[in-house]
């Protein structure tokens, strides 16, 4: 599309049902390249210019850029994830922008994947599959491939908001007393919930396994470094569903291979979409990549919400979700 042609802009096909809806806006809808990858850089910043509204997701770099090849006309940016730390808000919010998100709608698809984690992680589930394809025979034993039990231990909850309360219940459920951390977890909801506030230093000390689910901000990038995994139990694990870069890789690989901690159950990287090369050689460790809401019926929540908040923005009303200005 060429400057000011009014468009709206989605970076991949969100499915059949989403388009169809967005295509209700009345407005041509220009889609990236797709094929299963992220648009090029150069094809993002041709495909928003002179849009309206434009639908990216965690894999598109959201700059000041991006708005400035964007041009004038740019009325909202919905990205389709929880997560905004690919995004410069800052520059929306001078620019007149309205930034949304897609909060609520995948926060028990997020904790099923972290307690998927966590229980692949502690009980050997991976490494027993991987075992048994690669041996004919086996014998079992009263010590063969003993995990830890999660019943009767303790979780560590680093940033108790909506997903980090989701993971609570579920961890409750599973026998564990929980801890955590954030503003919300000193709370009525959380004391409600049994959950029990504590700083990150006393968190990491009485931890059995430690999940992380706080946003990504300068405040919080490298919040896992080689200080707080010495902090853990030699027997703990770490589960992280959030983003990579709130842990120092280099570090947890260190910890991981020197045996500090136990294990690790990861969905996102600090150098997405590449995986650390320590990383792959461990067998204490389970890896997924970034599927932390790929649910089926979450995913298509996530379209829906963000493109009606774009239809609820060029219709000239509120949006939904919006994301405000940190
Ligand atoms: C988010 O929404 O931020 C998630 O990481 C996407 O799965």
């Amino acid at each position: 599309m060429t400057a000011n042609s009014g468009h709206v802009y989605a970076s991949r096909d969100l499915g059949e049902v989403a388009m169809a809806r967005l295509a209700t806006s009345g407005r041509p809808v220009v889609v990236g390249p797709d094929r299963g990858r992220p648009p090029e850089r150069a094809q993002l910043l041709t495909g928003v210019e002179g849009a309206v509204a434009a639908l990216t997701m965690l894999t598109d770099r959201v700059d000041e850029e991006f708005f400035a090849r964007a041009g004038g006309g740019l009325r909202v940016l919905a990205t389709v994830a929880v997560g905004t730390d690919n995004i410069d808000l800052t520059a929306a919010s001078r620019r007149g922008v309205v930034v949304t998100n897609t909060p609520d709608v995948l926060t028990e698809s997020t904790a099923e994947h972290a307690v998927a984690l966590l229980l692949a992680v502690s009980r050997r589930v991976v490494e027993a599959d991987r075992f048994l394809r690669e041996h004919d025979e086996w014998v079992w034993g009263p010590r063969f491939f003993l995990g830890r039990d999660l019943a009767g231990g303790v979780l560590g909850i680093v940033g108790y908001g909506r997903i980090g309360s989701a993971v609570a219940r579920r961890a409750r459920a599973l026998g564990m007393r929980v801890v955590a951390t954030g503003r919300r977890a000193a709370g009525p909801e959380a004391a409600a919930e049994g959950v029990e506030p504590v700083s990150l230093p006393d968190l990491l000390r009485t931890a059995d396994a430690v999940t992380l689910h706080c946003p990504l901000t300068p405040e919080t990038h490298h919040l896992i470094g080689a200080t707080e995994l010495a902090l853990m139990k030699p027997t703990a694990v770490l589960v992280n569903t959030g983003r990579g870069p709130l842990v120092d890789e280099d570090a947890l690989v260190a910890a991981l291979r020197d045996g500090r901690i136990r294990g690790a159950g990861l969905d996102v990287f600090e150098r997405e979409p590449e995986l650390h090369p320590g990383l792959r050689a461990l067998p204490n460790v389970v890896l997924t990549p970034h599927i932390g809401s790929a649910g089926e019926q979450t995913r298509d929540r996530m379209a829906l919400l963000a493109v009606d908040n774009v239809l609820a923005v060029l219709a000239g009303q509120d949006p939904l979700t919006p994301v405000r200005p940190r």
